[in-house]
């Protein structure tokens, strides 16, 4: 199968099929439009593939997730958050004397400049933590305006990751009213930000190891998941060349959004609202299915699973296992387990094939780690960065990419004439 046939009107035409390395295929529709006149419209983008991509495969319909070829399962259980930004990024594994420059270089750019903790004095004290991520990683462009010196895309990559987690820890100090409290270079990655969200100066603070290790796995789990929206949003972004920076805050705000990274604090919000009601899950599963009402169960559903989502899967398990090593009792919990459960069985769920996504169960870890609700898509987001990088920089290394920009069909008025305001 190496072409594929369109027939239009009276004429027939024959376009290129593009088979992927999981023998993905797609139909190569890009010379479609010079050859015919006409476009193919998507909404949403449910049939269209915007680029080739060797980084993450999904087959949602078995539930697999690998980075590189690697499984998701196994990379949560194996490596640590940096190992996992290299292989992203730089497409394979590191060696240790690679991953010890990594992770050292990823502490030492930790920091931010002075003056950036200005720009948190001008924000509000109930400012959104995202509002605050995506203005201080647009901001990180000031300080490191693009030179097109070698070298420099690694070492402003190095600087997204190390000073993310400074800034998202600085957005929430800022709105308890808290000192800052500076990285440290002893800390691994995910200790590191515990550190400067938890400590005070007041006394001394040790991150637990099950939050440093829980986080870890939590951060691999985000780490990418292919074309989804803020990723899309940053190659489009990326494609006009804007700088990097510029590029990872539009995946900051398009994750922002309750239909994506969002839903981990909606999903909290709901479990909270349904325990707040007497508990009673099943009058909002019938509610999600009342199309006049708006209500979704959010943390359901996705575009590319239609079996479960593997990231749910191992959040499932590792929630109640983490709970019970802290000896949290978290009412939600039981609110979240009740709910999947009806929800699965539930011919609305089951025909549209309507699964717990990653978003359902990774807030009740947070929240049992003491990260406040309004910072778990922060979390999501420090995550998402290096699969965001990695996106922005194969597109950036690709000779054949053009600027995004898609074709539309017009349902406006025909052209008319103008009338001036004394005749309307
Ligand atoms: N609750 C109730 N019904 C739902 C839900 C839900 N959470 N999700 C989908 N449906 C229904 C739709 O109403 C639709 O029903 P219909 O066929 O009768 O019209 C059907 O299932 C198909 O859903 P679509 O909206 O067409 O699916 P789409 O792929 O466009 O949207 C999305 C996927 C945005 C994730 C959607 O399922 C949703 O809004 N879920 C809740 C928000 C959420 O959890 N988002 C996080 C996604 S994961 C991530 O981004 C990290």
């Amino acid at each position: 199968m190496s072409t594929a046939k369109i027939i239009l009107g009276e004429k027939e035409y024959e376009l290129p099929v593009v088979v992927g390395t999981e023998n993905e295929v797609g139909i190569h529709t890009t010379k479609f439009r010079g050859q015919s006149g006409a476009i193919t419209l998507d909404p949403g983008f449910g049939s269209t593939g915007s680029c080739e991509s060797g980084i993450t495969f999904i087959n949602g319909e078995e539930g697999i997730l690998r980075y590189r070829g690697y499984a998701i399962d196994e990379l949560a259980e194996k490596a640590s958050f940096p190992e996992v930004c290299y292989l992203l990024i730089y497409g394979e594994l590191p060696n240790k004397a690679q991953l010890e420059k990594f992770s050292d270089d990823l502490t030492r750019h930790s920091l931010i400049h002075e003056d950036m903790k200005k720009f948190y004095e001008g924000f509000p004290a109930n400012a959104h933590p995202m509002a605050i991520l995506s203005s201080m990683v647009c901001s990180l462009s000031t300080y490191y305006p693009e030179t097109g010196e070698p070298g420099e895309d690694d070492l402003n990559i190095i600087r997204l990751l190390a000073k993310a987690k400074t800034i998202a820890a600085f957005a929430y100090k800022k709105s308890i009213g808290q000192p800052f409290i500076y990285p440290k270079n002893d800390l691994s990655y995910s200790a590191n930000f515990l550190n400067m969200m938890f400590a005070v100066p007041a006394e001394p603070y040790t991150v637990d190891p099950i939050f440093e290790s829980t986080l870890n796995k939590l951060l691999i789990l985000h780490a990418d998941h292919e074309q989804n929206c803020s990723t899309s949003a940053v190659r489009l972004v990326g494609s006009s060349h804007a700088n990097i920076f510029a590029s990872m805050t539009s995946g900051i705000c398009a994750l922002w959004g309750p239909l994506h990274g969002g839903a981990n604090q909606a999903v909290i919000e709901m479990l909270t609202m349904i325990h707040n009601d007497g508990g009673d899950y099943k009058k909002y599963v019938k509610k999600a299915q009342d199309k006049s009402d708006d209500f979704k169960l959010m943390g359901f559903g996705h575009r590319v699973y239609k079996n479960f989502d593997p990231r749910a899967r191992i959040l499932k398990a590792a929630a109640g296992e983490i709970l019970e090593k802290m000896g949290v009792n978290d009412p939600l919990l039981d609110v979240a387990r009740q709910l999947e459960e009806v929800a699965l069985n539930d011919d609305y769920f089951v025909q549209r094939k309507l699964y717990p996504n990653v978003d359902f169960y990774s807030g009740i870890i947070y929240r049992a780690m003491g990260i406040p609700t309004e910072m778990f898509t922060v979390m999501f987001a420090l995550g998402r960065l290096p699969g965001w990088i990695s996106h922005w920089r194969e597109m950036r290394n690709d000779p054949s990419m053009r600027i995004g920009r898609p074709r539309q069909i017009y349902t406006g008025p025909q052209g008319r004439t103008f009338v001036p305001v004394e005749s309307r």
